[in-house]
C-alpha cells in the first residue's frame, strides 16, 4: 500500500496561496546585466553572414582554453557531444570498461553506451561525488577510463584521482558539465585530467542561449582527432578519414559566450555568497543537512543540494512530499536525480539491483536542490528557509514516520 503522507505546513504562511514566486534559476536577471553587449555582438554575428565557424568561434575556443588553462579547447554541440567525442578520440569502445559515479545525469553514461562502452559504476560519499577510495577496487584488466563528474559545481578529489590513474595507466576524463570555473589545488577542473568535457546549456554556470559544449585538453593529438570526429571525420575538407560527426558551436552562440565568459568569476562568486548565506539560514534545521564544504576545491554552485533526513531517517515521499508543500508557497525545488543510473531501465542489462550502490540510492530519496542563481537576494533566501522550516515543523511529519 502507498503511504500517504500526513504531515502539512504549520506557521504564519501555512494553507494560503503563495505569496512569491521562487524559481529554481532566474536567467533574465543575468541577461538583463549584459544586454546591450550581447545585442551588438549578436547583430555583429548577423551582419557577418559567417554563422558557422570563422573568427568568433576560434576567437571563443581561444579564450575558454586561456581562462580553464590548458592548451586547446575545441568547441561542439553539447556536453553529451563533448564526451562521446573524447571517448572517439581516445579509442574507447566495444570490450572497454570505464570507471564512472551513479549519480549524474544520464549523459555521462549515456555516451559510454553509445561509444560501445560499458559503464563500472562506483559508489559516491557523502560530498555526492564519486568516492575516490572505492575506485581501484572497480578497476579491471579492460578498464581504460575514470570519468569523474563535477557534481552540482563540486570539484572531485582530483590529486588523488590522478594518482591511482596513473597507477593503472587510465585515462581521466572529467565530466566538467555542473562545474565550468571550479579549481581543485588552484588548478581549474578541465585542466587536470587527460581531458575536460563541458556543457554551455543554458542552466550551467557558462550557459549559451541554446546549446553547446567544449572539450579541454593539453594533448595535441588528442585535440586533433577531436576536431577531425566533429567535422565528420575529416582534416581535409570532403576527405573524409573516419566517420565522424557534425558538431558544431555555432557563431552567435561563440558570440554570446565569449562575453559570458567575462563575467562567470563575478557570477560563480555570487554563487559562493548564496551558497554561504544558506549555510547560515539552514544552521538551526535539524533535519536538513547542508552540503558539505570541499577541502582542497572551490565550488561553483550550480546547485545548492540539501538532503532531507527527518528525524536521521531517509524517506523520498517525504521529500517529494515537502517539495510539493514548499511548490504551493511559491518556492520551487528540484530533485536531481530522483533514480541513479545503476537502476535505470536503460542499463538494466548491466545486472545491477537495488542495494548494490546504497550511498547513491540514499542520495537519490534526500536530494533537494534549493533555488540557486547569482541574483538571488537574502530575502528570498530567507524566505526559501521560513519555508522549509515552518513544513518541517509539522509534528506530523514524524508521525508519518513513525507509522
Ligand atoms: C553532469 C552532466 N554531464 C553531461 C551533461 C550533458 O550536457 P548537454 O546537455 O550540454 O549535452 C550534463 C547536462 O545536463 C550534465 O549535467
Amino acid at each position: 500500500m502507498t503511504k500517504e503522507p500526513k504531515f502539512d505546513c504549520i506557521g504564519k504562511n501555512s494553507g494560503k496561496s503563495p505569496v512569491n514566486n521562487i524559481p529554481p534559476l532566474d536567467l533574465t536577471q543575468q541577461y538583463q546585466q549584459i544586454q546591450t553587449e550581447v545585442e551588438q555582438s549578436v547583430l555583429e554575428v548577423l551582419s557577418s553572414g559567417r554563422y558557422i565557424g570563422g573568427a568568433t568561434v576560434a576567437n571563443f575556443e581561444q579564450q575558454f582554453a586561456d581562462y580553464i588553462g590548458t592548451t586547446h579547447s575545441i568547441s561542439c554541440n553539447s556536453g553529451t557531444d563533448a564526451l562521446y567525442l573524447t571517448l572517439r578520440a581516445l579509442n574507447i569502445g566495444p570490450g572497454d570498461e570505464v570507471i564512472t559515479t551513479p549519480f549524474t545525469f544520464i549523459a555521462t553514461a549515456e555516451v559510454l553506451s553509445l561509444a560501445g562502452a560499458t559503464p563500472v559504476f562506483v559508489d559516491i560519499d557523502e560530498s555526492f561525488n564519486l568516492d575516490v577510495n572505492q575506485v581501484e577496487a572497480a578497476i579491471t584488466p579492460k578498464t581504460k577510463a575514470i570519468i569523474p563528474v563535477h557534481l552540482f559545481g563540486r570539484p572531485v578529489p582530483m590529486t588523488q584521482l590522478m594518482a591511482i590513474a596513473t597507477a593503472h595507466n587510465l585515462y581521466v576524463i572529467e565530466d566538467c558539465a555542473q562545474a565550468t570555473g571550479a579549481t581543485w589545488n588552484n588548478q581549474r577542473i578541465g585542466s587536470i585530467g587527460h581531458v575536460g568535457c563541458f556543457s554551455f546549456f543554458p542552466t550551467k554556470n557558462l550557459g549559451a542561449c541554446g546549446d553547446g559544449g567544449a572539450v579541454t585538453t593539453n594533448d595535441p593529438a588528442i585535440a586533433a582527432q577531436i576536431r577531425m570526429l566533429k567535422e565528420h571525420g575529416s582534416k581535409v575538407r570532403y576527405v573524409h578519414d573516419e566517420v565522424g560527426v557534425n558538431s558544431r558551436l555555432d557563431a552567435l552562440q561563440a558570440a554570446i559566450l565569449s562575453i559570458k565568459l567575462r563575467h562567470l568569476d563575478a557570477w560563480n562568486q555570487g554563487r559562493a555568497l548564496v551558497a554561504a548565506r544558506y549555510h547560515q539560514l539552514l544552521q538551526p534545521l535539524n533535519d536538513i543537512i547542508a552540503p558539505p564544504e570541499t577541502p582542497g576545491g572551490q565550488t561553483v554552485w550550480n546547485q545548492y543540494t540539501i538532503r532531507v533526513r527527518i528525524e536521521g531517517q531517509t524517506d523520498a515521499s517525504v521529500r517529494d512530499h515537502l517539495r510539493g508543500q514548499l511548490q504551493e508557497r511559491g518556492i520551487s525545488s528540484m530533485v536531481y536525480y530522483p533514480l541513479p543510473l545503476h537502476l535505470q531501465p536503460v542499463f538494466a542489462s548491466l545486472g545491477y539491483q537495488p542495494g548494490h550502490l546504497p550511498a547513491a540510492e540514499r542520495a537519490a530519496d534526500e536530494v533537494l536542490s534549493l533555488p540557486m542563481f547569482p541574483e538571488l537576494t537574502l530575502d528570498q533566501q530567507q524566505q526559501v528557509v521560513y519555508g522549509l522550516k515552518d513544513c518541517l515543523l509539522a509534528k506530523a511529519a514524524v508521525g508519518f514516520l513513525r507509522s
